[in-house]
């Protein structure tokens, strides 16, 4: 996988697949952001990328802000959808899950927070289009 990764899709399969190419390059310590509207297959994406670490409860944590997951690898879910300040971010220890070079950490909705991300990080915009396709970015900042 090359990176930008530039892709149009119109099926779930194909998720599917860009989830497990992605998966084997995804080490400990990697930070992913996902940005993309209500509905674009941010958690679809998520819960096929920890199928491949072994994990299969992956699911959305917008309740919660963070999930977090034990399989192959450890990862650290979190949704900042409903996240209504920074403040709010940093009292749950935003920081400390990042700074963990033993896990991975996913983050849905993104873009509401962008300062709170590391610089270095895979960012994913999926972006749904009008016939229903879907385009499939992935960037390596
Ligand atoms: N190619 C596709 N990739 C991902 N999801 C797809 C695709 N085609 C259809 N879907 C469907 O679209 C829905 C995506 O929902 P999902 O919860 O993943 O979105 P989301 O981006 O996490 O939304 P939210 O912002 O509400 O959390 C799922 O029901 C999934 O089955
Ligand atoms: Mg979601």
């Amino acid at each position: 996988m090359k990176f930008p990764f530039i892709q149009n899709i119109y099926s779930e399969e194909e998720t599917i697949s860009i989830a497990k190419t992605f998966s084997t390059i995804l080490q400990k310590g990697d930070c992913v952001s996902l940005i993309g509207n209500l509905g674009a297959g941010k958690t679809f994406f998520v819960k096929y990328l920890c199928k491949e670490f072994l994990i299969d409860d992956a699911n959305s944590p917008t309740f919660a802000i963070l999930n977090v997951y034990l399989g192959k690898e450890k990862f650290f879910h979190f949704d900042f959808y409903r996240v209504r300040s920074k403040q709010e971010l940093l009292d749950i220890g935003l920081y400390d899950y990042l700074n963990d070079e033993e896990a991975v950490t996913i983050i849905e909705w993104a873009d509401l927070f962008q300062a709170v991300l590391p610089k270095k990080r895979y960012e994913i915009t999926i972006i749904l289009n009008e016939d229903f396709s879907r385009t499939f970015t992935i960037e390596k900042l």
